[in-house]
């Protein structure tokens, strides 16, 4: 039976009746509706309309409904309209008509509301959780990087030297804020929906607060118009999705660019490359460029949420129906590729002898060469005019700025004295990097511990949610 044949003289249009369903896609959302079912039989119990029998009879029937599901052929169906239909069909199959009394007060304009954010309450943790491991791989391999250097790159061209494990953590800055993003997503999704009625509120005295304290909510939503037109929730959390995805694309491209031979500074892991059908030689990065690609279609994701709500007068309009595919495309999508990301991370090898030799050549010392005069009293645009033309006299040479003697430098400034040369190491251009956030090897060790803290502190918030 329809849920809304009542007022229809004429049976529906068979192609439109099958378009406009959303069972296909909404089956996915069963747990969370049988789990929201469940707090509103209670809540009809309290109010009267429902018998200790009778919400012992559904909640046995939604039990035995969530146990069928385990068999995917029990979701074959193509008479349901959407999950909520669904559930109404199979608990009424399984129960009679004690079923039909589920949908008293309540409308699905609520419960898909509800349905969605506890779906997207479950997938942020989901989601922290394959960070949370992402980031700890990162971290490892940052603190086995030990004291090895890089150059670092500004306009993609070598800029000054960085240890490796300086570099890898810009990355885990980037997917600590992520995490932080959906941890702050979740905290403003989680209220509950239930007792909202269609649009104006249930037309029963329902306990809001009990069905939330059910569900883990913190609190009922304030305003029933907002509750049931609103997907923020949706939008934020696919949002914070494409700009986790965003970095991962930065991530991959730059992992690509480093893998090439013409820097050669990564070894690609062969558990998570490809070959060529024609060039025998090949070994290509289809992990990396896949997660570069897969942002695109994240981005198109969040897109098609924006657009989708952006003109929709309140409250519901079954538009809103069209929100569902690409959250669950881009919650799929993200889900699917951390895992792998991670698996990559692990076994990439780095090349630290090239990462280094390209470390200590291209003038990366420059800069703590102009810092030297600076210290000795120069001011700083003349010490980089004086640097810039002794830079200029080696290119000439095609040597390097430890490379000149001493009596040229002091032609061009009689402030440079023998310990210039001290100053120009690799070691003393880390080292000079001194402040927090740096990348003088004492401050990395420091940063180290402390990203480890934040992932810790972060795991634990993970499972207190689990
Ligand atoms: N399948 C619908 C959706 O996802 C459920 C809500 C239907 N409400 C309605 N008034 N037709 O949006």
């Amino acid at each position: 039976m329809k849920m809304w044949s009542g007022r229809f003289r004429q049976p529906l249009d068979a192609d439109f009746e099958r378009w406009q369903r959303s069972f296909d896609f909404d089956r996915r959302l069963l747990r969370e509706e049988l789990a929201a079912s469940r707090a509103h039989a209670s809540a009809l119990k309290n109010a009267g309309v429902l018998s200790s029998t009778e919400l012992i009879a559904i909640r046995q029937g939604l039990t035995q409904i969530g146990e069928k599901a385990a068999s995917p052929a029990f979701l074959d169906d193509n008479d349901a309209e959407d999950v909520h239909h669904f559930v109404e069909k199979q608990l009424v199959a399984l129960i009679g008509d004690t079923g039909y009394k589920l949908h008293s007060g309540r409308s699905r304009n609520e419960q898909i509301a509800t349905d969605l954010r506890l779906y997207v309450r479950a997938s942020i943790d989901q989601v922290r959780a394959d960070l949370g491991n992402w980031l700890s791989i990162s971290i490892d391999r940052a603190e086995q990087a030990g004291s090895a250097a890089m150059p670092a790159y500004t306009h993609l061209q070598r800029a000054e030297p960085v240890l490796v494990a300086h570099w890898l953590l810009a990355y885990v800055e980037m997917f600590l804020r992520d995490a932080e993003r959906l941890a702050d997503c979740r905290k403003r999704l989680n209220l509950s929906p239930l007792g909202s009625g269609a649009v104006a509120g249930a037309t029963l005295p329902l306990d809001r607060r009990a069905m939330a304290d059910d569900l883990g909510f913190d609190a009922p939503t304030a305003n029933s118009i907002d509750a049931t037109s609103d997907r923020d929730f949706v939008l934020e959390f696919v949002g914070a999705l494409s700009l986790l995805a965003v970095h991962l694309s930065r991530w991959a491209e730059e992992m690509i660019l480093f893998s090439s031979q013409e820097f050669g500074f990564i070894r690609l892991p062969e558990a998570y490359s490809t070959g060529s059908s024609a060039m025998p030689q090949k070994m290509n990065p289809d992990l990396l460029e896949l997660t570069r690609g897969k942002a695109a279609r994240i981005i198109g994701d969040a897109t098609a949420l924006l657009v989708t709500v952006k003109g929709l007068a309140l409250a519901y309009n079954k538009d809103l129906q069209e929100t569902q595919q690409p959250l669950f495309d881009a919650t799929g999508t993200v889900l699917s590729l951390l895992p792998l990301a991670s698996g990559w991370m692990k076994a990439v090898e780095f090349n630290h002898e090239r990462m280094q030799q390209a470390a200590e050549s291209g003038f990366m010392n420059a800069w703590a060469g102009a810092t030297y005069l600076v210290r000795r009293g120069v001011p700083f645009r003349l010490a980089h005019e004086i640097v810039g033309k002794a830079v200029q006299t080696c290119i000439e040479r095609n040597c390097e700025l430890a490379d000149l003697p001493l009596e040229e430098l002091r032609q061009l400034n009689p402030a440079f004295d023998q310990d210039f040369y001290s100053s120009l190491t690799l070691q003393a251009v880390l080292n000079i990097h001194d402040v927090p956030g740096g990348t003088a090897p004492a401050r990395v060790r420091q940063a180290i511990a402390d990203a480890r803290r934040k992932v810790e502190s972060m795991r634990e918030d993970v499972h207190a949610h689990a």
